[in-house]
């Protein structure tokens, strides 16, 4: 059994939080064990949760699309999301389900080793850019504990706003170029103390 259909085996079984009293099914993730891109989605939603996939419902068709636009199909990325179980009626994950999940997501990006972390949403964001905010940071790809991430919309964002949608759409087409000028990323340099503290 490879490491990532061990995390996936244990992720079915987890009772971490209270999310797997709910759920149907766990959605671990799916995708090539040598995906270059992982892809990385918030929480399953009622057709995740019905099939065990992730990404099967109304954004998955749009994520479909945009990996399309850029000459990719799904069976080509890594597909998975911050929290492996729905929350109920699709609330916000909370920050105690996020870290009871964390350590999956941890091991599965150690497994993939990928060369690109596409995040969708702000909570994938806040993984690896905790305080920054994704009107600001959409589309700039930085290096961050190894890892070269690119921020971008969440799909269902580009669904329910329809002015989203050519920014999703443009920041998508750059995948691509990113990836091919991957060395060249900068660091991330999160905001100065005092621009974090103006939010509060
Ligand atoms: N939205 C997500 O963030 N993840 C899914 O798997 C489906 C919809």
């Amino acid at each position: 059994m490879s490491e990532l259909e061990k995390i996936a085996a244990e992720v079915r079984a987890c009772t971490r939080c209270i999310l797997h009293r709910g759920r149907t099914q766990a959605v671990p993730g799916e995708g090539p064990g040598d995906a270059q891109i992982v892809f990385i989605g918030e929480a399953p939603g009622f057709h995740e949760d019905q099939q065990g996939r992730p990404f099967v419902g109304a954004a998955g068709r749009l994520l479909e699309d945009l990996l399309s636009s850029i000459g990719l199909s799904r069976e080509q990325v890594y597909i998975t999301n911050i929290i492996k179980c729905r929350p109920p009626a699709n609330r916000d994950p909370l920050p105690e389900e996020v870290a009871a999940c964390n350590p999956y997501l941890d091991r599965q990006l150690a497994a993939l080793r990928p060369r690109l972390v596409v995040t969708l949403g702000r909570f994938s964001m806040a993984r690896f850019f905790p305080q920054a905010r994704i009107s600001k940071i959409h589309g700039q790809p930085r290096r961050v504990g190894g890892l070269i991430c690119y921020p971008l919309y969440h799909p269902a964002a580009a669904l329910h706003q329809p002015s989203l949608r050519r920014v999703v759409e443009e920041d998508f087409r750059r995948i691509p170029d990113v990836l091919a000028k991957a060395e060249q990323v900068a660091e991330y340099e999160p905001p100065p103390q005092a621009e974090q503290l103006r939010l509060f």
